[in-house]
C-alpha cells in the first residue's frame, strides 16, 4: 500500500465504503474481522475458513453460505458478515424428514455474525452489510432472516426491522409448532417477504413465524393448546 494512502484509523467518517462477496484471497482479513463478533472464542466462526476455501456458487455467495466483506475507499477490509443455514435446523428433532430439512434451509436464513472494525463503527457499515445480506437471501427465495445477539444490541436490531425475542417459534405444515431458544442471547427475526408474518397466537409463549412454508398459513382465529396449533 502507498504511504500516501490514509491508515485505517485516519479514514474520514464520510469516506465511502463498498460491499462485495468475500473470496479465498480475503481469508485472513475476513477471519480477523469476524472474530470481533465473538472475542471470547479462540477460533470464532472457524467454519468461515472452510467456506472461503470453496468455489463460490448460488443461491447465496457460497451455495447456502454467504460471506460478505466491506472495504473502505483504500480497499482495506473494514467489516465482515457470515450468513447461512441455522445449525439448529439441522439438529431439531421436529424437523424429521429430509424434505422438511431441505425446505427449512431454503426458506429460513440466518446471519451468524456481523462485525465492523472498532475504528470504523457507527458509520452505517454494519447496517449496510445486514441489508445487503437480506437482499441476497430475498433474491434466493428465503422468507425470513434470523439472528442471535446479545441483549445490548436489542435496539440496534429493532432499528433494522427485527422482532427481538428470546425464542423462535416456527409454524410447520399442517399444524405443528417447533421452537428454539439460545442461552443468554436473543433470537430475532425479520420477514423477507410480505406474506411471511410473526403472528401473536393465544397460548403460544412467543411470536410465531407463519406462512414461511407451503401449507403453513395461520388464520386469525388460531390458538396453541401446548401441543398443536388449533384452527
Ligand atoms: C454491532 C456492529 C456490527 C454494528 O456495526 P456499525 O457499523 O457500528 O453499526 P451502524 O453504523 O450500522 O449503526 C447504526 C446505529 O446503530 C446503533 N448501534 C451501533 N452499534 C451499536 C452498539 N454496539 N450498541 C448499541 N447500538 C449500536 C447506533 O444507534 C448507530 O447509530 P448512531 O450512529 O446514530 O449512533 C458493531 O458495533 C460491531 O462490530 N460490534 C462487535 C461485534 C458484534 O457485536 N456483532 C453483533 C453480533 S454477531
Amino acid at each position: 500500500m502507498s504511504s500516501s494512502l490514509p491508515t485505517l484509523g485516519s479514514v474520514p467518517d464520510t469516506a465511502p465504503f463498498t460491499i462485495r462477496v468475500a473470496g479465498h484471497a480475503d481469508t485472513t482479513a475476513y477471519m480477523n474481522l469476524i472474530a470481533h463478533a465473538d472475542p471470547h472464542d479462540p477460533d470464532p466462526f472457524g467454519l468461515a475458513r472452510d467456506i472461503l476455501a470453496r468455489h463460490p456458487g448460488r443461491p447465496l455467495s457460497h451455495h447456502r453460505d454467504l460471506c460478505l466483506l466491506a472495504e473502505d475507499s483504500t480497499g482495506t477490509a473494514v467489516g465482515a458478515l457470515l450468513g447461512g443455514v441455522p445449525r439448529w435446523v439441522l439438529e431439531h428433532p421436529g424437523i424429521d424428514t429430509l424434505a422438511l430439512t431441505d425446505r427449512m434451509i431454503s426458506h429460513l436464513g440466518m446471519i451468524h455474525a456481523v462485525a465492523v472494525h472498532p475504528d470504523q463503527r457507527r458509520r452505517g457499515i454494519g447496517r449496510a452489510l445486514i441489508q445487503r445480506a437480506e437482499e441476497r437471501f430475498t433474491q434466493a427465495g428465503y422468507g425470513v432472516m434470523t439472528l442471535n445477539h446479545a441483549p445490548e444490541l436489542d435496539g440496534y436490531y429493532r432499528s433494522l426491522g427485527y422482532t427481538v425475542d428470546d425464542a423462535l417459534l416456527v409454524h410447520l405444515p399442517p399444524q405443528r409448532l417447533i421452537g428454539m431458544t439460545a442461552d443468554d442471547t436473543r433470537m430475532s427475526a425479520k420477514p423477507l417477504r410480505p406474506s411471511v408474518r410473526l403472528a401473536e397466537v393465544p397460548g403460544a409463549p412467543h411470536r410465531v413465524i407463519t406462512s414461511l412454508l407451503p401449507g403453513a398459513s395461520l388464520p386469525p382465529s388460531a390458538t396453541f393448546d401446548g401441543t398443536r396449533l388449533q384452527y
